[in-house]
């Protein structure tokens, strides 16, 4: 079973939108079946590369539409960006010098964190983007 499941209560309803946090979904789901599976450390390193990178990438999406609409929420909104990515990237760090190991606590921060996220904070520019022409 999933670590995370998709479902219409996660949906900002901006398709743009809905792709990439699916993708950030599936790169947990499969960061945490590559646990499970105790894939080595090389391998679960590569799909948290790929998560930083994604998650970076699509934080970059959405900041580009709080400039392009002067979105009032931006501050803040950028700021849980910001605090996430250098958590995830000093895990990162952690772990590629093998300082720390990937565990369930760690997926279920990662779960948490995504979840709370797109229902609280990323909720609150769906219906402004809509407004703006987003779809
Ligand atoms: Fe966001």
């Amino acid at each position: 079973m999933p670590l995370i499941n998709w479902e219409e209560s996660l949906s900002v309803k901006v398709s743009e939108i809905d792709t990439q946090h699916k993708k950030l979904v599936e790169l947990i789901n499969k960061l945490h079946e590559a646990m499970k599976e105790r894939k080595a450390n090389t391998v679960l390193g590569g799909i948290i590369d790929e998560l930083v990178d994604y998650a970076i990438n699509h934080f970059r999406t959405e900041e580009s539409y709080f400039d392009k609409f002067g979105y009032l929420k931006a501050v803040q909104h950028r700021k849980e960006h910001k605090d996430f990515v250098s958590k995830v990237a000093a895990f990162k760090d952690d772990f590629a010098r093998n300082k720390i190991m990937l565990s369930m606590e760690i997926m279920e921060f990662l779960k948490a964190w995504l979840i709370n996220h797109i229902k609280k904070i990323d909720m609150a520019y769906s219906d402004f983007f809509i407004e703006k022409g987003l779809k």
